[in-house]
């Protein structure tokens, strides 16, 4: 499994780091046969895995489910567990909280934005932290690229210099211009995974059910559909009715 270590050392030697979600026990086992180096359990998989329109509407007690089944699935993958909303609103519950992660095996976790306090407190308690900025789709008001204005941009910037300067090992870049994804990744010690960040972060992180075509909701302008899972397993769940029909 690629430690925090591991990663950035990649980082120094150029090499691309792949990164993708899953949520179940099958899934996981799916990305460590292909051999991604990080595995990211998002809350996004509110949206995909249970169908609701917006990440804040999942908690710790969800994650945890998910978070567990990944982890018996992909055990010899570096996973990174996802905080969703809320789990992070103060340094001792969100440590609380990254340390039930922990305890299932995960080998870091992801928060939005930088909380109060957050991220310094669980740096002290030696939990690996992953940053996500840019675009953050917990609090975010639309799903618009951001750090179009010069403004913006250096908020980001400096946000991506602050949370490096704390100790996150690597920072999600969501949804920002090519040139500053460019501009951050060569700025900072920590890994740069982006989710349309453009080409020159560290490294790409996907929404499995997006690269494999999974659903058929429209896809965000940076993801890539690698395969059609959705017309697959519909075709697949014909010929299983069709035999069952024909009495097979
Ligand atoms: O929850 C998630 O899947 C994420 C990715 C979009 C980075 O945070």
């Amino acid at each position: 499994m690629l430690t925090p270590e591991d990663l950035k050392a990649k980082k120094s030697q150029g090499e691309k780091i792949s990164m993708i979600t899953a949520y179940d026990f099958a899934f996981a086992q799916m990305a460590e046969a292909a051999g991604v180096d990080q595995i990211l359990v998002g809350d996004s998989l509110a949206n995909t895995m249970l169908g609701y329109k917006s990440t804040r509407e999942i908690g710790m007690n969800e994650m945890l489910i998910f978070v567990a089944a990944v982890c018996r699935g992909a055990p010899n993958t570096h996973i990174v567990a996802d905080m969703p909303y809320l789990s992070d609103k103060d340094p001792q519950t969100a440590y609380d909280n990254a340390k039930r992660f922990m305890d299932l095996g995960a080998a870091s976790i992801k928060l939005e934005g930088t909380p109060e306090g957050v991220i310094e407190f669980l740096r002290s308690k030696d939990i690996p932290v992953c940053a996500h900025l840019g675009l953050l789709p917990q609090t975010a008001e639309n799903f618009k690229q951001k750090g179009k204005t010069e403004e913006e941009a250096h908020a980001i910037e400096d946000a991506a210099k602050f949370v490096d300067s704390l100790g996150c090992f690597e920072t999600v870049l969501e949804h920002i211009p090519e040139e500053l994804g460019k501009k951050i990744t060569r700025e900072v010690k920590s890994v740069t995974i982006g989710i349309g960040g453009g080409k020159f972060t560290d490294g790409q992180v996907l929404v499995m059910h997006d690269a494999l075509g999974m659903h058929q909701r429209k896809l965000p302008p940076f993801a890539t559909k690698f395969v059609d899972m959705f017309a697959l397993g519909t075709e697949g769940i014909k010929k299983y009715i069709d035999s069952v029909k024909a009495k097979q």
